[in-house]
């Protein structure tokens, strides 16, 4: 039997300054026409677990430190090392926010190290990240919202079986 694609897409937010989090309720208000549900949930005490959901994930984490993830995000992070578990049921988009101006060198790690703790553990990424950067002058809740409905449509054409 075919399963069905997932009906929720779960955004975990790794934030300090809540960026990220704006971000992430833009597009639970902007593609809630797209998909039955969407949640966003704080990265906060969250483990490998959280990637038992029938859902597409969203991760959205700004950058802190050199280069690292957000302190919310810190526990999560280390999780998926200390706690390493196949992930290869997982369909995940990644939004990455940080500030090329003020930190060329480390421009936004703190998404790319989930991009890459991730994959390591054999989840798939779906399309190519979305990069945010606090030096632009773009909107990054309208560019955020657009990317998304733009990313979903695909997601969830990626996990159609028909
Ligand atoms: C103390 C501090 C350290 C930062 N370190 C980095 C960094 O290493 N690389 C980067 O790209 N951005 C860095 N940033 C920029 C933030 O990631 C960026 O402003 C982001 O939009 C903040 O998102 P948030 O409000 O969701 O936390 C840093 C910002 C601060 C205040």
């Amino acid at each position: 039997m075919p399963s069905q694609p997932p009906t929720k897409l779960l955004i975990l937010v790794g934030t300090v300054t809540s960026t990220a989090e704006y971000v992430a309720q833009a597009i639970e208000l902007d593609s809630s026409d797209l998909i039955e549900r969407i949640e966003v949930r704080m990265m906060d005490g969250l483990d490998p677990s959280v990637f038992d959901e029938d859902a597409l994930y969203v991760i959205c984490s700004s950058t802190y430190g050199t280069g690292d993830v957000p302190d919310n995000a810190q526990a999560f992070y280390a999780s998926l090392e200390s706690q390493p578990r196949f992930l290869g049921h997982v369909r995940y988009g990644l939004i990455a926010l940080g500030d090329s101006l003020q930190y060329p060198q480390t421009f936004a790690n703190g998404g790319r190290r989930f991009d890459e703790r991730l994959r390591d553990l054999g989840a798939v990424r779906i399309g190519e990240p979305l990069i945010l950067d606090a030096s632009s002058d773009d909107d990054p809740e309208a560019v955020g919202a657009a990317w998304c409905r733009q990313w979903l449509t695909q997601a969830l054409a990626v996990s159609d079986p028909a």
